[in-house]
């Protein structure tokens, strides 16, 4: 058996979508709260999985910031408890992290084993998953991705659809840049690479980089939204909880090396936005 936690996230739902029913559990918060720890060994105790792919976090950045104590309490606490889980079980487990485990200094992409240094309570948090994870199960792949985006819940592109003209104009930051990553995408990678036995640091990114005022251009290029001004501004000028990299780039080279690859982050942002439009 294949367990998905966070199964209501938008990798989770994704996912859930390319695994067979009959071969995997697929668990959202309101059956499995990670944080849990009684539950989260009787549930994956009884279901005995092989592979726990770990989806399950708090995912807003600023709102970690905000609170640190409960996003310690998911990402790093609750991963344990999976991470111990897995253990037990003898299964391997994927465990998702994050680009903003890094500070952003770094010209060029990030490597895998670049050092992590993160300038936010969510990079943190994540960090310190990976570390709990790394020291509890041996077959481990560690996944860090970037900027998701899907058709399922709130995220960037969200905003940007449904927009009146009379909505412009939109600001967004020009000088932070990173992945934006089809959640699709990345849960395809995530399962052909569970196969490979290749454990260790992944990044897995739709390919190259741009910033948000950036990303933002392309949705509304992609959705032939010309009526929609749209205006760049700096990091300086849109001030938030958490502190964010300015660089979060990140390069698949471990994975690319084990045959796992991701399309350029522009081919799947149209191949995304003509699908909705469908
Ligand atoms: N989104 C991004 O841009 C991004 C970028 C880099 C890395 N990542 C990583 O990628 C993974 C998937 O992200 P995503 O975009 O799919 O996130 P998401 O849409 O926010 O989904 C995360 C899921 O985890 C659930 N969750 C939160 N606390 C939980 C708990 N205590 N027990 C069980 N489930 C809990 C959430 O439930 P509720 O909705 O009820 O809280 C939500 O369904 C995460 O590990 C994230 O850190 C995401």
């Amino acid at each position: 058996m294949t367990v998905v936690t966070g199964a209501g996230g938008q990798l989770g739902i994704e996912l859930a979508r390319r695994l067979d029913a009959q071969t995997a559990v697929t668990l959202n918060r309101p059956q499995l709260d990670i944080t849990d720890a009684r539950l989260v060994e009787r549930t994956l105790g009884e279901i005995a999985p092989r592979l726990i792919i770990h989806a399950a976090a708090a995912t807003n950045v600023d709102g970690c910031e905000r609170d640190r104590a409960e996003a310690y309490r998911i990402n790093a606490v609750g991963t344990w408890n999976v991470a111990r889980a897995a253990a037990r079980a003898g299964a391997a487990m994927v465990y998702v992290s994050t680009n903003y485990v890094f500070d952003g200094k770094k010209l060029g992409p990030y490597l895998e084993y670049d050092d992590a240094s993160p300038l936010s309570a969510y990079g943190w948090t994540k960090l310190h998953g990976e570390r709990a994870a790394r020291q509890v199960v041996d077959r481990l792949y560690v996944v860090r991705t970037s900027w998701l985006y899907s058709r399922w819940g709130h995220n960037f592109l969200s905003r940007l659809t449904n927009l009146d003209a009379s909505d412009g104009p939109l600001r967004y930051v020009g000088d932070q840049v990173a992945n934006p990553t089809n959640a699709g995408d990345l849960a395809a990678a995530i399962l052909e690479l569970s196969t490979t036995e290749a454990f260790g640091v992944h990044h897995l990114v739709n390919e190259g980089a741009t910033s948000w005022y950036g990303w933002a251009a392309a949705v509304l290029a992609g959705l032939g939204r010309a009526d929609i001004a749209l205006e760049e501004i700096s990091a300086d000028e849109f001030p938030r909880a958490a502190a964010v990299p300015t660089n979060a780039e990140l390069a698949n080279e471990t994975a690319r090396a084990v045959g796992v690859t991701l399309r350029p982050w522009s081919d799947a942002l149209t191949a995304h936005l003509r699908e909705v439009a469908a």
